[in-house]
């Protein structure tokens, strides 16, 4: 296999190779069958775009305008939980490639780092909010991202319950089970597991403890998180957060409306990257309509299946405003630490390039629907 990657999808072999078992099953696996995991990326590949020639290409503007921020292109790092697993710190090297890209990153609730350390780096990322049953803690969360000056929080919704997701079952094991793997793995053990000390849940420290293995943490995932959320709850959060709110987990045009009526100012259509309701569609199929309910009085953000810059102009063609990368960055801060998730954020960057000037379009505000071909 070869070591260097040319594209994002080459990063996902690089950081099976490097990963212990259970961790590279937790990034890469789905919920029961997987089937939506397979429809994010075939859907979307599936997208074909209207080549169009001769119309000056030769300058291309990429930029894009989010939260009263303008980003070198609409494309962000979504969150991706334990992340800070991946590499050491993964969270800070994630954010510190992120922020030289002039991209966002979204900081999940169940990071390794905390919020506090990822800040400290100067990196100031956005914040992604888990409802838990205990909404003492949650307010505090919430106060956290305000005093480090998050410049959005994002309110993930579609995880009340966790879906099952069997990779995980299949690779779970005692300490002394995953010893032969771990043994395997001597990159990781001494960049992550040695020098990348100490490992905790970086958010989750006050309630979950210092050093609470993998299963604790699970365990109390899947105690804690709170199957009676509702509407209500956003609207709670709303009172709280006087910032832009990110409604994340939309796949139905019914809850778009419902999130704009509850004082979103943006929505994520996602899935989960299929890690929730298997069998539900694909971020892809989902986004037209989801985009027609929200008349654009609100940005429309999308993930799920994103592997490319021709995947991000695909998106951005079917009516997302913002496009969020999960598994790509993933999978290339396991294998190449920030210099990989860097290395991503130029492939899509160059890849949108391409995509534009074959498809004629000089700038982001261009890529409408009239650059796919229905024919
Ligand atoms: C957490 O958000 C997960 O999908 O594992």
């Amino acid at each position: 296999m070869s070591r260097r990657a040319a594209s994002v999808s080459d990063y996902r072999p690089l950081a099976k190779a490097r990963l212990p078992h259970f961790l590279f099953e937790y990034i890469d696996g789905g919920s029961y069958d997987e089937v939506t995991l397979r429809r994010n990326v075939e859907d979307l590949q599936a997208i074909a775009l209207r080549q169009r020639v001769l119309r000056d290409v030769s300058n291309l503007d990429l930029t894009a305008k989010l939260f009263g921020k303008r980003w070198a292109m609409p494309v962000g790092l979504g969150p991706v939980g334990l992340s800070g697993l991946y590499a050491r710190r993964g969270e800070v090297q994630a954010a510190r490639a992120a922020a030289a890209a002039n991209v966002p990153m979204i900081l999940s609730t169940v990071s390794a780092c905390s919020l506090h350390e990822v800040a400290a780096s100067g990196h100031v990322p956005w914040y992604q909010l888990y409802f838990v049953k205990d909404r003492g803690f949650v307010a505090d969360l919430i106060a956290r991202a305000r005093d480090e000056g998050c410049g959005a929080l994002v309110l993930t919704v579609d995880l009340a319950v966790p879906g099952s997701r069997y990779r995980d079952a299949r690779a779970a094991g005692s300490g002394l089970q995953r010893m032969p793997n771990l043994l395997s793995r001597p990159a990781w053990l001494w960049d992550v597991a040695i020098r990348g000390r100490p490992i905790s849940f970086g958010n989750l420290e006050p309630i979950v403890g210092k050093r609470a293995p993998l299963a604790d943490f699970q365990k109390w995932i899947h105690d804690n998180f709170d199957a009676s959320v509702s509407w209500k709850d956003v609207a709670w959060v709303r009172e709280q957060w006087k910032g832009p709110l990110i409604v994340k987990g939309i796949l139905d045009p019914d809850d778009a409306r419902e999130a704009l009526a509850n004082g979103a100012d943006g929505i994520v259509v996602s899935n989960h990257g299929g890690r929730q309701l298997d069998g539900a569609l694909s971020s892809a199929r989902a986004l037209p309509s989801i985009v027609a309910a929200v008349g654009g009085k609100i940005p429309v953000l999308a993930d799920g299946g994103v592997r490319s810059g021709l995947d991000v102009v695909r998106m951005l063609a079917l009516g997302a405003d913002f496009v969020l990368l999960g598994r790509a960055w993933a999978y290339a801060l396991a294998a190449r630490g920030e210099a990989g998730v860097a290395h991503v954020l130029s492939l899509i960057e160059a890849e949108m390039r391409v995509a534009m000037a074959l498809t004629g379009c000089t700038t982001i505000g261009e890529i409408d629907q009239s650059v796919l071909d229905r024919r």
